[in-house]
């Protein structure tokens, strides 16, 4: 049961054109909870994840974060946009703009920072997830888990209330995914509310309180990762497993 709802969806539902990408999608995350999804290609995930911060518009339902309903439009949007950060697959960072004025871009246009403020606080978050001595350098002379856990600590920069994730690893080399799920694990430990969607399952073992399950458009199962990968009740979850946990 829900103690402390920070993200709140309920009967959403949305089309695209004649498919129903979401249905009757009914999902709470606690303050502080880890939620994973998982699920097929095509399921919904990346569009659940998009609703959420409103990259995409809803058909029906609500959605809330901390209690409050998400702004159709202008300040008010950009406001809860910045309290609900989204890291991509594809990191997304400015080639044009070093590691640091990367980190720090938004805090000064969206946050109203000063740019010496701004600046610091990029410091310490880079320190935080490994990259200090790289402050300088611009992306294309990074690696791609380097690239991710600056797009990570960018959108740290915002002060967010939570943290959606589109599947931060599909990019990586096998060689890099660990170090970004190991800023991931330590955030979680941190406390940060966090809606991963990913293939990682040793993340969603370790790291997750519940485990969601999409397939067409719905969420069939949401229940603790050890009772998830131990005894899935769906047809459609025994059947995901199966096939990815033989890869
Ligand atoms: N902008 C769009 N216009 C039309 N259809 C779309 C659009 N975005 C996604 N879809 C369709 O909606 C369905 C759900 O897509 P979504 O990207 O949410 O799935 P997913 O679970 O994230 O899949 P994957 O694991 O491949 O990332 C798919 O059938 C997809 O083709
Ligand atoms: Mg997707």
């Amino acid at each position: 049961m829900a103690v402390d709802p920070l993200i709140e969806l309920r009967d959403v539902n949305k089309h695209y054109g004649t498919l129903h990408v979401l249905r009757d999608i009914d999902l709470v995350v606690d303050r502080g909870e880890v939620v994973v999804v998982i699920g097929p290609s095509g399921s919904g995930k990346s569009t659940l994840c998009r609703t959420i911060n409103r990259l995409e518009t809803i058909d029906s339902g609500t959605i809330t974060i901390d209690g409050r309903p998400m702004p159709d439009e202008g300040r008010a949007l950009a406001r809860l946009r910045a309290e609900v950060g989204m890291v991509f697959q594809s990191f997304n960072l400015f080639a044009h703009k070093t590691v640091l004025a990367n980190v720090s871009l938004a805090q000064v246009k969206v946050r109203r920072r000063d740019k010496a403020e701004a600046d610091r606080r990029s410091r310490e978050l880079l320190e935080r997830v490994g990259l200090l001595a790289h402050a300088e350098k611009y992306p294309a002379q990074l690696s791609g888990g380097q690239q991710q856990r600056v797009a990570i600590a960018r959108a740290l920069a915002m002060e967010p209330k939570a943290l959606l994730f589109d599947e931060p690893t599909s990019a990586l080399d096998p060689e890099m995914i660990n170090e970004v799920l190991e800023v991931m694990q330590q955030l979680a430990r941190d406390g940060m509310t966090m809606v991963v969607v990913t293939h990682e399952m040793g993340f969603a073992r370790s790291a997750a309180n519940r485990v969601v399950f999409m397939a067409d458009g719905r969420i069939v199962e949401d229940r603790p990762p050890e009772e998830f990968f131990t005894a899935p009740r769906s047809e459609r979850a025994r059947d995901f497993l199966s096939k990815i946990l033989k890869h």
